[in-house]
């Protein structure tokens, strides 16, 4: 019996897909939106709630979570509907294309249906619960069940939504090429994770041109690069620079990668006029703080900060695309924020991605990630 997708909302030319989302779930939910409006791709958000996000989307549309910086889990919704909609699906469809495995669940149901299901079919399924448990930004701790099979299985009021996910997150491949890459400088990398993200709120889409500048060993480069996005990547650092090359030629040729890099020993005041397509960074965040700074210290490193990067902005604005997004981030130090709205009205920019928080609790200064376009 093989499984079939049950019509949702009596359109047959859409589909649901669900996304199960990491630690930044308000963060990860805009990374999806950018990259679909990137691409003029139709879509349309059912449902967020905690980790869980549902999007229409034209029936047959492709996705690679690879793409994306903070999903963990995406699949397609195969059933919608109310109890007996959903006992009637599972009396037709087999669900799980095996007799023994384990499986995990996303959502907020309980097993029992399922369990009855699998006990009738006589398969031998073990669900399992979460041991890996992830720190969720808002200090909540996500279920991260290791299993063979991953289901979504969430009501909101009468409706049930059933799917299976079909791609997971590697994260071995990702931790690998950033472990192995020629140079690594801890205090100057930006993770993966958030690299994508970033790459994917500035819009950036294969064969674009986009800015990082302030690229340091080539963080957000890298990753742009195996999106298939060309990328120019600007550091005052003259070693800085050396190294981005090093880990960009590195990255090209392990993925065979065809698209061109481009790296230039300058301060950022002076980025050319390329008309870029789009612009993520990573800004320098201040100095490493050893201790928790004072009040007086805090706000003094958030205007400094605010000064040193007006005219920055000023001059991005001018080397890229009228409607060319910048994804940026900024410093947040004991709760204090740049004022993002001063800096827009200073730099004529306008603010598309209102300040997002992303914190670690290890971490003195945490950042806001912005949008401008
Ligand atoms: C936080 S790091 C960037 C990290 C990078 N995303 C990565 O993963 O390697 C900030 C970089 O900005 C550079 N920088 C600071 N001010 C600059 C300026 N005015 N123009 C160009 N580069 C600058 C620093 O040299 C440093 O390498």
């Amino acid at each position: 019996m093989k499984t079939q997708r049950a019509p949702i909302n009596n359109n047959p030319k859409s589909m649901r897909v669900f996304f199960i989302l990491g630690r930044n779930p308000k963060l990860s939910r805009e990374e999806i939106l950018a990259y679909m409006r990137a691409r003029n791709r139709e879509h349309k958000e059912i449902l967020f709630e905690e980790n869980l996000f549902i999007l229409e989307t034209n029936e047959g549309e492709k996705f690679d979570i690879q793409e994306f910086g903070g999903v963990l889990k995406l699949g397609q919704i195969l059933c919608e509907g109310e109890e007996k909609e959903l006992r009637e699906f599972m009396k037709n469809n087999e669900l799980v294309p095996a007799d023994k495995f384990t499986y995990g669940i996303f959502g907020n149901l309980d097993s029992e249906i399922l369990k009855e299901k699998f006990r009738k079919e006589k398969k031998k399924a073990i669900l399992k619960h979460g041991r890996q448990r992830m720190m969720m930004q808002e200090g909540k701790k996500l279920e991260l069940p290791n299993a063979d099979f991953y289901l979504f299985f969430h009501a909101v009021k009468d409706k049930i939504y059933f799917g299976l996910a079909t791609q997971d997150y590697d994260y071995h491949k990702i931790k690998e090429r950033d472990m192995n890459k020629p140079v690594r400088r801890e205090q100057l990398a930006i993770s993966p994770r958030l690299s994508k993200i970033l790459i994917n709120l500035s819009e950036a889409k294969p064969r674009d041109l986009l800015l990082d500048p302030f690229c340091g060993i080539g963080g957000i480069l890298q990753e742009a690069l195996i999106k298939g996005i060309n990328v120019y990547g600007i550091d005052k650092d003259k070693q800085a620079t050396i190294d981005a090359e090093k880990n960009l030629d590195w990255i090209k040729e392990k993925y065979a990668i065809k698209n061109n890099f481009k790296i230039e020993n300058l301060d950022s005041r002076k980025a050319p006029d390329l008309q870029f397509v789009a612009i993520a960074t990573e800004t320098p965040l201040g100095r490493i703080l050893r201790k928790k700074p004072n009040n007086n210290e805090a706000k003094q490193i958030i205007q400094n900060f605010e000064a040193y990067i007006i005219p920055i902005l000023s001059k991005l604005k001018n080397v890229k695309k009228s409607k060319a997004k910048i994804a940026i981030t900024f410093p947040v130090v004991n709760n204090l924020h740049v004022d993002t709205p001063k800096i827009a009205q200073k730099t004529g920019l306008e603010v598309v991605m209102k300040p997002i928080l992303e914190s670690r609790e290890d971490q003195f200064i945490s950042r806001d990630i912005i949008v401008f376009q």
